[in-house]
């Protein structure tokens, strides 16, 4: 079966984002770097958030000529330290944020699990712990900004297979005393970004701010490299080989776009967005995405989402807001 190009709709796509701000992390590669080029084809001045500046430097050069402009400034989602410095200077220069976009991941593909120097295990580091902090930091600045949207990465993969569910192991989120699994380690970012979304959806009913995490599709992008040369060398193999089930870069991209920029999104506060994944061939393809209903019963736990937020807050060196 072919595969059906990933699209927003031409309103979203020829929206004027003149004078609005927008925060893409992981901007300098894949699906970030699309989005962020849509964003700023649209007028709209993104702030790259890299943790490899140079890399965000380098890419944003393709940037040249386009309506909206872009700075890039670091902001390593595995140090908490960084993020806060992150937002110190982003809050500096910034008086609204019309989209977060928290796009950044990666998968920790070695034998055992790599603690960061706040304890945590690097995959959950990047997608949530980090993504969480980053988030919280921004909320005021998000609220104070007219119709502003929150988007996170998630992927398919936070559903597990129909026999094994991912689940949030509250017990040892760190990954310190269970058996090492890359791929559950993944999965359960994954979860996690889903129901944060989720749960900040429900914090922030009222305040004008909507929320979505999105699985961009299968992006033939730098995923798994970790940003290591000779990974790269091995993606640019694999890449052509997977052609006819995965997709573009610019095509992963569109449903985040959707949910930052589409009028409709924002009637989905908290929803899990995905225009087609290879474990969901059954479901139709509709071009601009559509809040489609994770199949992991664990994804819509409120309850856990709200003790996974509260338990974060610590962790994460916040007081929690009640
Ligand atoms: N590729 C897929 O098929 C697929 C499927 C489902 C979900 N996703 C999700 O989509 C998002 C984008 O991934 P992609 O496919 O575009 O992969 P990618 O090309 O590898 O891009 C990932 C980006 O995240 C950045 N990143 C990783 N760790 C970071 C950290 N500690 N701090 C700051 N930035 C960090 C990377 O920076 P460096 O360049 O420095 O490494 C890179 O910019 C990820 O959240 C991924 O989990 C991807």
């Amino acid at each position: 079966m072919a595969r059906k190009k990933l699209a927003i709709d031409k309103a979203t796509a020829s929206k004027d984002l003149s004078g609005k701000v927008y925060i893409v992390t992981g901007a300098n590669s894949g699906v970030g770097l699309e989005t962020t080029r849509q964003l700023v084809t649209q007028g709209g001045h993104v702030v790259m958030a890299c943790r490899r500046v140079e890399s965000g430097e380098e890419e944003a050069k393709s940037f040249k000529g386009l309506k909206g402009s872009y700075e890039v400034i670091k902001c390593d989602l595995a140090d908490l330290d960084s993020v806060r410095e992150f937002v110190k200077v982003f809050l500096s220069k910034h008086d609204r944020l019309d989209g977060l976009d928290c796009n950044a991941g990666m998968v920790n593909m070695t034998n055992k699990p790599i603690h960061t120097k706040h304890g945590f295990e690097i995959t959950m580091a990047a997608s949530y712990f980090g993504h969480f902090l980053l988030t919280e930091l921004l909320l005021d600045i998000l609220k104070n900004t007219p119709e502003s949207r929150y988007v996170i990465l998630s992927s398919v993969v936070h559903a597990g297979s129909p026999k094994n569910r991912h689940e949030i192991h509250f017990d040892d989120l760190h990954w310190k005393n269970r058996k090492w699994n890359a791929f559950a380690s993944y999965g359960e970012a994954k979860l996690a970004v889903v129901l944060y979304a989720k749960e900040l959806a429900e914090r922030l009913e009222g305040t004008g701010v909507t929320t979505a995490s999105v699985h961009p599709g299968w992006a033939r992008s730098n995923f798994g490299s970790g940003g290591n040369f000779l990974m790269r060398a091995m993606m640019a193999i694999i890449r052509p080989l997977t052609r006819g089930v995965s997709d573009s870069n610019e095509e992963s991209a569109q449903t985040s776009l959707h949910c930052l920029i589409s009028d409709d999104a924002r009637n989905h506060s908290g929803a899990y967005f995905s225009q087609h994944s290879v474990l969901y061939r059954d479901k139709e393809c509709k071009a601009g995405g559509w809040p489609m209903k994770s199949p992991n019963p664990h994804a819509h736990d409120m309850d856990t989402a709200r003790k996974l937020v509260d338990m974060t807050y610590d962790m994460v060196g916040l007081a929690p807001v009640k």
